[in-house]
């Protein structure tokens, strides 16, 4: 009968190089992956206070309605309403702290409008869609007020700011 451990070493070896690896995946592991990992979940715990540091960017439509009463009511009761404030004007958190100094950035309803409003094959039907090179051209605002775009329910144009 043959020596059945004759070829041995090679197996060993193997196992070695195996052994090798495990010892160096656990010795980076804990080299690299920070000591709060996964004391909250499958994420690094220091991750949420330093994102909670971020300074505010977006008020919320309550806020802007504090003072926009006007265009509040204008939103009232049409399909615009379901597009928030600050999805339009942009993060906005500075204005409402001090409105009279930092002005919101103007939208520029030119290019604005059609990112919403251009025809897809994947939008939802609920969402009006216009190919605007076949609609009344691309000055969206001189025709819908962005604040009750309905033509026909007495939506006035725009309020244009004073140049
Ligand atoms: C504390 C009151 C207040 C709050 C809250 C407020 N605004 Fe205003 N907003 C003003 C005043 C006052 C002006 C006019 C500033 C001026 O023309 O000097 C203004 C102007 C604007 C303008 C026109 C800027 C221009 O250049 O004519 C926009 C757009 C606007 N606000 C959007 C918003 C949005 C969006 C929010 C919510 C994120 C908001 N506002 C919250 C008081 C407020
Ligand atoms: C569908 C996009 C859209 C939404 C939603 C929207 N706006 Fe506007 N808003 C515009 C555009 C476009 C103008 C005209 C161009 C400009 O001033 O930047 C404008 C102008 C304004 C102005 C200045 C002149 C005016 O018409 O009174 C104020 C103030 C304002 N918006 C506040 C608000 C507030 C507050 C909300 C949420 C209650 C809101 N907007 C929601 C697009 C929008
Ligand atoms: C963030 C996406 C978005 C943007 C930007 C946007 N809209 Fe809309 N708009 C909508 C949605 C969503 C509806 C339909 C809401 C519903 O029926 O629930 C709508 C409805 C409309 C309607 C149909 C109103 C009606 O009563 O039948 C018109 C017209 C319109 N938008 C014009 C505009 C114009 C002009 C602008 C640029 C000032 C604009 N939209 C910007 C999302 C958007
Ligand atoms: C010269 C005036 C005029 C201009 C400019 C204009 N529209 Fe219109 N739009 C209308 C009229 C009128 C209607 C309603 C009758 C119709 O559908 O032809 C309408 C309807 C719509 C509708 C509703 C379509 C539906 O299926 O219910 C949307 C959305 C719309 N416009 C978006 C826009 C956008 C976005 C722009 C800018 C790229 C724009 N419009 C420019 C006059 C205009």
């Amino acid at each position: 009968v043959a020596n059945r451990f004759e070829n041995v070493q090679h197996v060993i070896r193997v196992a070695l190089i195996f052994a090798i690896g495990l010892v160096s995946f656990f010795v980076l592991r804990g080299f690299f992956v920070p000591s709060d990992f996964g004391l909250e979940g499958f994420y690094r715990a220091g991750a949420r206070v330093d994102a909670q540091a971020l300074p505010l960017q977006y008020a919320g439509e309550a806020d802007c309605l504090t003072c926009h009463v006007d265009v509040a009511d204008l939103r009232a009761a049409n399909r615009h309403k379901a597009v928030s404030c600050e999805t339009c004007h942009g993060p906005n958190k500075a204005h409402v702290d001090d409105p009279t100094t930092v002005k919101p950035a103007r939208v520029n309803a030119e290019t604005f409008c059609v990112t919403c409003h251009a025809k897809g094959a994947g939008k939802p039907a609920f969402l009006p869609q216009i190919v605007a090179a076949d609609h009344y051209g691309t000055a969206c605002v001189d025709c819908h007020a962005p604040h009750k775009p309905r033509i026909d329910a007495g939506g006035e144009a725009a309020a244009r700011r004073p140049e």
